[in-house]
């Protein structure tokens, strides 16, 4: 079981040459789900004592179990933030998982933690981050933003060590979900914010929120959260006005950028992210829109020290690990401990394609969005939200409500022409496109319009 045999080089060969063909597919099918009934029937348990014949388990994941995946880099999936890892990231992928590659630690895997600091030091770039900045990768936006948070209170807690209020993070009320799932872990109260008409945070939202009630004196502020492309609206809050209100009051400014940070690479919209550079920590998810496959966010301090104080283990066991940190240990640097290399497959395709190739599939898709904005204005039974800032773009179909948005949802995946599904925005039900696959067409855009007629 644990040589390369037989029994493994089959394996392989039907792997590789399954990968082939998915791969090459031009575009991938978008499929549907199925229902547990449809699994019972098809895709009974193969776990048996004896276990199965290579060729009946590989079956069963090719026939049923892929089937039922929904394509998230199908440039018809529009749906929640979907995904577009390059082919060269995705196969460097099988790299990372044949090696069982690990980044850890700077003595285990220095080669790993050196080619992702490349990549992030980009990022740091970016966002014009100082020298003493860095991080590391980890799985997801939910983790970046926790240990990001985590940091802030540790910082907080050591400045104002008679303070015994009960915590709290000022975010608004576009914020994504999972910073109130942090808040709740690290059992913070959370001041949620109304944004202003363009459902932008900025620092008189804030300062009216506070004084609105003097419950919020009764509290320990420590950390704002701004947005640098809200999940439901794509929206850019006014990070600068944020960062100067942040810095007058002593607050650790995160900015959660996990869709919209990889904006940052396109000088046209790059002025909107004015202030990004004065944040204490920073997120964004290379699954989403730098095109990397999932699981794969970048959480960056602009003092990477802080988060080695905050986050780092000990035990007699890993002790050893600290005597070399030349290089920095990942494992440092937020809420983890053993890690796959999840930043290589970024590194790889970066270095091959280049940043230009990056910056021009980024900015497609702010075209491709301000495209279908306008054909929506054009047709008279669409209304558009509110005209689209970065690559999503919100808008209603005149007298739909809810459940008209989800039939024509499931029909139209059942159809495989798309795979977009209804939000709500101020209060009430929408449509939503999420634009970053650069193989969305202005022709899928038009066929989609046209299935709403
Ligand atoms: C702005 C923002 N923050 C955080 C997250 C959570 O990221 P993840 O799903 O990688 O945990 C998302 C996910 O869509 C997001 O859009």
């Amino acid at each position: 079981m644990h040589k390369f045999d037989d029994q493994a080089s089959k394996v392989l060969l039907k792997v590789l040459s399954h990968t082939i063909e998915r791969l090459s597919m031009d575009p991938p099918t978008l499929d549907y789900p199925r229902s547990v009934d449809f699994f019972e029937k098809n895709a009974p348990s193969l776990i048996t004592k004896a276990g199965n014949s290579i060729d009946t388990v590989f079956d069963q994941y090719k026939n049923v179990i892929e089937q039922s995946i929904i394509s998230v880099d199908s440039p018809r999936n529009l749906s929640f933030i979907p995904a577009a890892p390059t082919k060269a990231s995705m196969i460097f992928d099988l790299v990372v998982s044949a090696g069982s590659l690990r980044g850890e630690s700077w003595s285990e895997s220095s080669g790993v933690v050196w080619a992702e600091n490349q990549v992030l030091r980009w990022i740091a770039d970016l966002v014009k981050f100082p020298q003493t900045a860095g991080g590391c990768f980890i799985s997801g936006g939910t983790n970046g933003n926790l240990s990001a948070l985590v940091v802030a209170r540790e910082e907080f807690r050591k400045s104002n060590p008679g303070n015994n209020l009960k915590l709290a993070i000022i975010c608004s009320d576009q914020t994504h979900s999972s910073v109130k799932s942090v808040a709740k872990v690290m059992d913070c109260e959370v001041i949620v914010v109304p944004t202003n008409d363009k459902y932008q945070l900025n620092a008189n939202q804030i300062s009216k929120k506070l004084g609105s009630d003097a419950k919020y004196s009764n509290l320990a502020v420590f950390a704002v959260v701004a947005t640098a492309g809200t999940t439901n609206l794509g929206i850019i809050d006014d990070i600068d006005s944020i960062a100067r209100y942040t810095k007058q009051n002593n607050f650790w400014l995160h900015v959660d950028g996990a869709y919209g940070g990889a904006g940052l690479l396109s000088p046209k919209v790059r002025k909107l992210y004015k202030g990004i550079e004065k944040a204490n920590s920073f997120i964004v998810d290379p699954h989403k829109w730098l095109f990397a496959p999932v699981d794969c966010a970048a959480v960056i301090y602009r003092d990477q020290s802080m988060a080695a104080e905050a986050h780092s283990q000990s035990a007699s066991y890993l002790d050893v690990l600290h005597e070399n940190e030349e290089g920095g240990n990942p494992s440092d640097y937020a809420f983890h401990l053993s890690r796959r290399a999840r930043g290589l497959p970024l590194w790889f395709s970066l270095s091959i394609y280049g940043v230009k190739e990056y910056r021009e599939s980024v900015e497609h898709s702010i075209e491709i969005a301000k495209y279908a904005a306008d054909r929506i204005q054009e047709l008279d039974y669409l209304d558009l939200f509110i005209e689209p800032v970065l690559s999503v773009v919100v808008f209603e179909r005149s007298g739909w409500s809810w459940e008209d948005y989800k039939i024509w949802s499931k029909q139209q995946l059942r159809n495989q022409l798309c795979f977009v599904v209804p939000s709500m925005a101020d209060e009430k039900p929408v449509l939503r496109f999420a634009f970053l696959n650069p193989e969305t067409s202005k022709e899928i855009v038009d066929e989609i319009l046209l299935s709403l007629e």
